[in-house]
């Protein structure tokens, strides 16, 4: 018995001591206030993106929620009207896994807003599956949607720069590489299958969300439109809530340790909201800073390549 508590007790400082050092997280120190600014944040009916929406709604902006699902989120637009304050909240619909509804999305946006000020690519998602145009899901959605937003979008944001980029991105990139062989002829990226292939795709997408702000701030050099990519932590949110049974079982250690919404949007806002950044315009922050990425995900050509191959599959080339 006494084991059993002293083991017990060892353990709940660990965790302790985990969550102060490893896990702890810093918050975003800008007290920026944004009235008579415009942002928009994808997928941001729940999670992340919704506290980070929370976040810029309760600096006065004016949020747009760019979310697929209209019930989920009016839901949430009706939550932080009500908690922030702020009535110049909105939705709009946008549906990542489909290229036709991004280019929808993006010219309703333009013809009904005048500005857009912060961009915050937040959406993601580990699911199996195809997108409407026959991408892998993980790709499609995480990576090549974002894609096209954006560069539908650029033009608005150069006319109110200064004005930002932010993507999500994650630790997991450490694993990903860009598989070009499979873009270009399977134009799939894969579809899934087992737990780890799905891991991997999702590593993958995730350093093509990096090397979309490496080369993305190149191609904005002198436009005061600064871009910056970011992990938000381990954050208990529904990312798994596709997930099988394995999901959930190598999941587990990490929902243990993992943080609120609130402390995932920090890094997010920092990047969207810290002055005196704009130099460090197309790198990664983790813990509210500027941190290394994988050797992969810091490649020039890989990044121009990525872009090239990307720009081709919307279309746009
Ligand atoms: N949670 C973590 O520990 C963690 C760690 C590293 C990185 N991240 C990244 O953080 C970002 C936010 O994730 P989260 O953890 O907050 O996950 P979440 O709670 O699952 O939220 C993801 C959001 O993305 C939306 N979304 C998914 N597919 C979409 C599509 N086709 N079109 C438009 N929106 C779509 C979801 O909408 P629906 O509700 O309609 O599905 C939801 O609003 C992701 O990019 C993720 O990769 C998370
Ligand atoms: C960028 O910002 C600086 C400092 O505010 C300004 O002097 C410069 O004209 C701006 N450049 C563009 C292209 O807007």
């Amino acid at each position: 018995m006494f084991y059993l508590v002293a083991v017990c007790g060892a353990l709940l400082g660990v965790y302790a001591l985990l969550q102060l050092t490893v896990f702890k997280m810093p918050r975003c120190k800008s007290s920026a206030k944004l009235h008579g600014k415009t942002v928009v944040v994808t997928g941001s009916n729940t999670g992340i993106g919704k506290a980070t929406a929370m976040n810029l709604a309760k600096r006065g902006a004016r949020v747009i929620l760019a979310c697929r699902d209209k019930q989920r989120a009016e839901a949430a637009v009706n939550d932080i009207k009500k908690e922030s304050g702020n009535n110049e909240v909105l939705y709009m619909q946008l549906d990542l896994a489909s290229l036709r509804s991004v280019r929808s999305f993006a010219e309703n946006f333009l013809k009904a807003e005048p500005r857009l000020d912060i961009l915050i690519n937040n959406a993601g998602l580990a699911m199996r599956g195809k997108t409407e145009d026959g991408f892998g899901m993980i790709f499609g959605v995480n990576h090549l949607g974002h894609f096209l937003l954006t560069v539908l979008l650029l033009d608005r944001l150069k006319e109110c720069a200064p004005s930002r980029v932010v993507t999500v991105s994650s630790c997991a990139h450490v694993m990903g590489k860009v598989d070009f062989d499979c873009i270009n002829t399977h134009k799939d990226l894969g579809l899934g299958g087992s737990t780890i292939r799905l891991l991997k795709l999702y590593s993958h997408s995730k350093v093509c969300n990096i090397l979309f702000t490496h080369e993305l701030a190149k191609k904005l050099e002198g436009t005061n439109v600064t871009c910056f990519s970011l992990h938000p932590g381990i954050i208990k949110t529904e990312i798994g809530r596709h997930s099988n049974l394995w999901w959930k079982i190598i999941l587990a250690p990490f929902v243990l340790l993992s943080s609120d919404v609130e402390s995932g949007a920090q890094t997010v806002l920092h990047c969207a909201l810290q002055e005196g950044i704009e130099p460090l315009s197309g790198r990664y922050f983790s813990k509210c800073a500027v941190a290394d990425v994988s050797a992969v995900a810091r490649d020039d050509a890989t990044a121009k390549k990525l872009w090239e191959v990307s720009e081709r599959l919307c279309g746009l080339a």
